[in-house]
C-alpha cells in the first residue's frame, strides 16, 4: 500500500483488525469517569482508548484533510486531533462560518475516526494569532497585557471581560454546531484554548491587573490549597504566576463551562511544560498555563476543564517518564495531547497505557510537508511511522478492552530509559521485570555462544505495559521488549502455568496458540509484531 508518499510501515501491521464500533450507537455523550483513582474515558457507552495523533497547526482547511487521513490510516490512528480556528469560524464579527467543520466531521465518519477539536482562540502558544483580524486589530476593545514598563506585551489579558465575551460566543456557536450535527458525537473531546500564558511577562500589568494583585487571592483557591492572604503572601517569588495561572484558568473555564452548556462533551487543556521537578522561573515559563504545579490553581478555578494534559517534546526518557506521573492523578487523568513525532517518542505510549492513560498522541501526523524538528522529527519516514503505528496496531483490536480492563485493574508500563537498565515492579505476587535491546533466544551472559547485539539495542526503542487481570493472570503487550516473571519477593514454587497469544471477541479472551519452549525459556521476548499474551502464573504445593 503506498499513501501519498508513505509506504505501509509492515503489512503485518494493515492487517490488524478494525474495531470501531458504529459512531454515536447507543446516543450516550462522551464523557470522563473517575473512580477509585483511575479514569476512563466513556465513549458509546463504554471505555475507550484514544489512539490519537494530532495535524499540524495549519492542517485546519478542507484541501489538507485528503494529506491527513493516510497518515493516521498508516498509524492506525482511532482519533484526530486537529484545530478549529476562531479566525476561520468568525472571519467578520457575528458571521460564522462551519464548512470546514462539516466538511471534517463528514471526512471523519467515513475513515470511521473520531475527532478532538482544538480551539485555536485568544491564546494559541500563548499568542493571539489565530483570534480574528477584528480582534487582533482592536487593542481598545481586545487589550493585550501591559508589561511592567507599561508597554503592551503580545498576549490578549485574561481580564478583559470583551475578549471573554467575544471568544466565548464563536465557542458556543461550535458547540451549537456539534450538537446540532454531530448528534453521532464524531467529536468526542474539545480543548478550548491551546497552551495558554504568557511568555517573559508573567501576569498583566495594567492598572486593573494591579489592583487586583494587591487583593487576598480569590476564596475558591484559598479553600483548595489551604493558602491565604495577597497573591505575594502566599505564593512569594511564584505570585505573579499564580495570579496569572488563576485568571487565565477562570477566563478558560467560562469558555468551557458555556460551551459544555450547550453540548456536554468531555474538555481539557494541555500545558507548555518547563521542567518535570523545578518550580519554573515566571518570565521563563508560559505562566498562567497549567504545567504540573499549578494544577491545583486550575483544578479551583475551572471545575469546568476535565483535565490537563501535558505537551511531551522533552527528550530525556526521565523527563518524560517524570511528566507523565506528574499528570497522572487521582483528580487528573492522563492523556498526553501532544507528544514529538521522531521515533524515540513512541516508546512512550506504552509507558502512558501502564500508568493508566486515556490517550496519546503524537503532534505534526500528516502529510502535508511540514516537521517541527528539532522538537520532533525531521521527516515521517517509514521508519518512524512504524514506530508509532506498531503499537497502536497491537491495541486497536483491544481498545476498548485495554481501557475496560484499565479502569479496574492494576496497570503498568515502561519504555526503555536512556541508560537502557532494567524496568521493574511488582503486580500481585509477581515481578514484572522489563529489559532492552535482547535477541529472543538465549542470555546475555552466554559469553560461549558469540553474538552481535540486535539492531535495535543501540536504539531508543522499547516498551512494556501489563495489565493484572485476575490474582494469578497478566495481559502483557509492548514491543522490543524481553519481559520477565518472577515470584516476587523470593518466595518459592512459582510457576508460569501457560502463556497464550490471542485477543479480546466480545469482551473475551479468544487463545490464537500457546507460547512454550523457545518462546518462554528465555523471557517473553515482544519485538516487532502486534502481539497480545495472557500469562498464567501459580504456586504449586511442595507435598
Ligand atoms: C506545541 C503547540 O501546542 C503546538 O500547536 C505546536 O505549535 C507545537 N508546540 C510545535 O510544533
Amino acid at each position: 500500500m503506498r499513501v501519498k508518499g508513505f509506504m505501509a510501515p509492515l503489512a503485518i501491521l494493515a492487517t490488524a483488525a478494525l474495531a470501531m464500533p458504529a459512531q454515536g450507537a447507543t446516543g450516550d455523550l462522551p464523557r470522563l469517569e473517575s473512580k477509585g483513582g483511575r479514569h476512563a474515558l466513556i465513549v458509546d457507552g463504554a471505555p475507550f482508548l484514544m489512539l490519537g495523533a494530532q495535524a499540524n497547526n495549519s492542517s485546519n482547511y478542507p484541501q489538507m484533510l485528503r494529506d491527513v487521513w493516510p497518515v493516521l490510516e498508516t498509524m492506525h490512528a482511532n482519533t484526530l486531533e486537529i484545530p478549529i480556528a476562531w479566525e476561520q469560524v468568525e472571519p467578520v464579527e457575528g458571521q460564522f462560518d462551519f464548512s470546514y467543520l462539516q466538511t471534517l466531521l463528514d471526512q471523519a465518519r467515513a475513515h470511521d475516526t473520531r475527532l478532538v477539536l482544538l480551539w485555536f482562540g485568544t491564546w494559541k502558544n500563548t499568542s493571539p494569532s489565530y483570534t480574528p483580524a477584528w480582534v487582533k486589530l482592536d487593542n481598545a476593545r481586545f487589550p493585550r497585557m501591559k508589561a511592567p514598563d507599561g508597554s503592551d506585551h503580545y498576549v490578549l489579558t485574561p481580564l478583559s471581560q470583551n475578549t471573554l465575551d467575544a471568544d466565548r460566543k464563536a465557542f458556543v456557536k461550535v458547540m451549537e454546531y456539534l450538537r446540532d450535527h454531530d448528534r453521532e458525537n464524531t467529536v468526542i473531546m474539545v480543548q478550548p484554548e491551546n497552551e495558554t500564558g504568557s511568555y517573559r511577562v508573567p501576569r498583566d500589568y495594567s492598572a486593573k491587573a494591579n489592583a487586583l494583585f494587591a487583593q487576598a487571592i480569590p476564596s475558591a483557591l484559598a479553600k483548595k490549597t489551604g493558602k491565604s492572604g495577597t497573591w505575594e503572601q502566599a505564593y512569594g517569588k511564584q505570585a505573579p504566576r499564580a495570579f496569572q495561572t488563576w485568571y487565565v484558568a477562570s477566563f478558560v473555564n467560562e469558555v468551557a463551562k458555556a460551551g459544555k452548556a450547550v453540548k456536554n462533551l468531555p474538555m481539557y487543556v494541555n500545558a507548555s511544560l518547563a521542567g518535570p521537578s523545578n518550580v519554573p522561573d515566571p518570565t521563563g515559563v508560559a505562566s498562567g498555563g497549567p504545567q504540573w504545579d499549578v494544577l491545583d490553581i486550575w483544578k479551583a478555578a475551572a471545575p469546568a476543564i476535565d483535565f490537563a494534559g501535558p505537551d511531551i517534546y522533552d527528550r530525556a526518557s526521565a523527563n518524560a517518564e517524570a511528566y507523565l506521573d506528574k499528570y497522572a492523578r487521582a483528580d487528573n487523568a492522563l492523556m498526553v495531547p501532544e507528544i514529538g513525532n521522531s521515533l524515540e517518542f513512541a516508546r512512550y505510549f506504552w509507558s502512558t497505557i501502564g500508568k493508566g492513560g486515556i490517550g496519546f498522541a503524537p503532534f505534526g501526523m500528516d502529510a502535508t510537508g511540514f516537521f517541527n524538528y528539532p522538537l520532533g522529527a525531521r521527516e515521517l519516514d517509514v521508519k518512524t511511522l512504524a514506530a508509532f503505528a506498531l503499537p497502536y496496531a497491537t491495541l486497536e483490536p483491544i481498545a476498548r478492552d485495554w481501557a475496560r480492563i484499565a479502569y479496574t485493574r492494576p496497570t503498568w508500563g515502561a519504555a526503555k530509559p536512556d541508560d537502557g537498565a532494567v524496568r521493574e515492579t511488582v503486580l500481585g505476587k509477581w515481578k514484572i521485570s522489563a529489559d532492552w535491546g535482547q535477541w529472543q533466544f538465549g542470555e546475555k551472559d552466554w559469553t560461549w555462544l558469540p553474538s552481535e547485539p540486535p539492531a535495535w539495542a543501540k536504539e531508543p526503542v522499547g516498551g512494556v505495559a501489563v495489565a493484572q487481570l485476575s490474582d494469578t493472570e497478566y495481559l502483557v503487550m509492548g514491543d522490543h521488549v524481553r519481559v520477565n516473571f518472577s515470584p516476587a519477593n523470593g518466595a518459592a514454587n512459582g510457576v508460569i502455568v501457560a502463556v497464550e497469544e490471542g485477543t479480546f471477541k466480545d469482551g473475551k479472551w479468544v487463545m490464537t496458540r500457546r507460547w512454550n519452549g523457545d518462546q518462554t525459556d528465555y523471557g517473553l521476548n515482544l519485538i516487532d509484531r502486534g502481539q497480545v499474551l495472557k500469562v498464567t502464573t501459580g504456586f504449586y504445593s511442595s507435598k
